[in-house]
């Protein structure tokens, strides 16, 4: 049964839009947390755009589930999270003109600056996960590293329909049994929603969902805390 982690990265965008003090992803989190996440994630980006600098710190003192901070390898960001010291931290590739994280983090083409973040997460006693396309290539290359997990990107299969959604299941299925045999800890994200989250949720030994913009829309109908317990039960039957 995997365990959910709730992105709040868009409660920091609304707050964003008007530099303003509100809505506060610190309350954010707290309500994820009375609606049943077992882990909040947030992205310090390197321009800041959404979560800031404070936000994180105050979330280290108030979280009481995993924390789990996502970054580009950026030695700046690296040394604010092991101040900071979140339980978990996710290396995920980052773009200024992009929207959102685009794709995984190519760990084959940026072996040396990813290990190098790798070792200073970890001798600050920080687990560390990889944010990766469900390739063999990048899985091995994550086995190198000693990566504690990897978090498989599910965009193409949540842009994905029909025969060609299900292909990228079985590729998800297969790169999860590579990434277990390979001793590390298997998560998922991006792209999930409430009709496409079950089939990934199923995956063997499947251990993290990292979920934002799918219960952040639905929170702003419903409130967050139903909205974080109506995902936890679908992707904990
Ligand atoms: N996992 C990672 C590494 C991400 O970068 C994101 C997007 O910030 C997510 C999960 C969540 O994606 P979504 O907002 O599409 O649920």
């Amino acid at each position: 049964m995997p365990e959910l982690g709730v992105n709040i990265d868009h409660v920091a965008t609304v707050r964003q839009a008007r530099r303003t003090n509100e809505p506060d992803p610190v309350w954010a989190a707290a309500l994820a947390q009375l609606g049943g996440a077992d882990g909040i994630t947030v992205h310090l980006r390197e321009d800041r755009r959404h979560i800031s600098d404070r936000d994180v710190r105050i979330l280290r003192e108030t979280v009481t589930v995993k924390l789990n901070l996502e970054m580009a390898c950026e030695p700046e960001i690296v040394e604010i999270a092991c101040q900071v010291k979140p339980d978990q931290a996710t290396l995920v590739p980052e773009r200024r003109e992009e929207v959102t994280t685009e794709g995984g983090l190519d760990i084959v083409a940026q072996h040396d600056r990813v290990a190098r973040a790798i070792d200073r997460l970890r001798s600050a006693g920080i687990s560390v996960s990889l944010f990766l396309d469900p390739d063999a290539r990048q899985i091995e290359a994550a086995a190198g590293l000693r990566a504690d997990a990897v978090e498989l990107h599910t965009g193409q299969y949540a842009l994905a329909s029909g025969a060609a959604q299900q292909k990228e299941l079985e590729n998800l299925v297969r790169i999860g049994a590579l990434v277990r045999q390979s001793g590390m800890s298997l998560h998922a994200g991006h792209g999930l929603t409430y009709r496409n989250v079950r089939p990934v949720a199923a995956i063997e030994a499947m251990h993290e969902l990292n979920i934002g913009h799918s219960i952040v829309a639905r929170a702003i109908m419903v409130g967050l805390e139903s909205a974080v317990r109506e995902m936890k039960r679908l992707v904990t039957v």
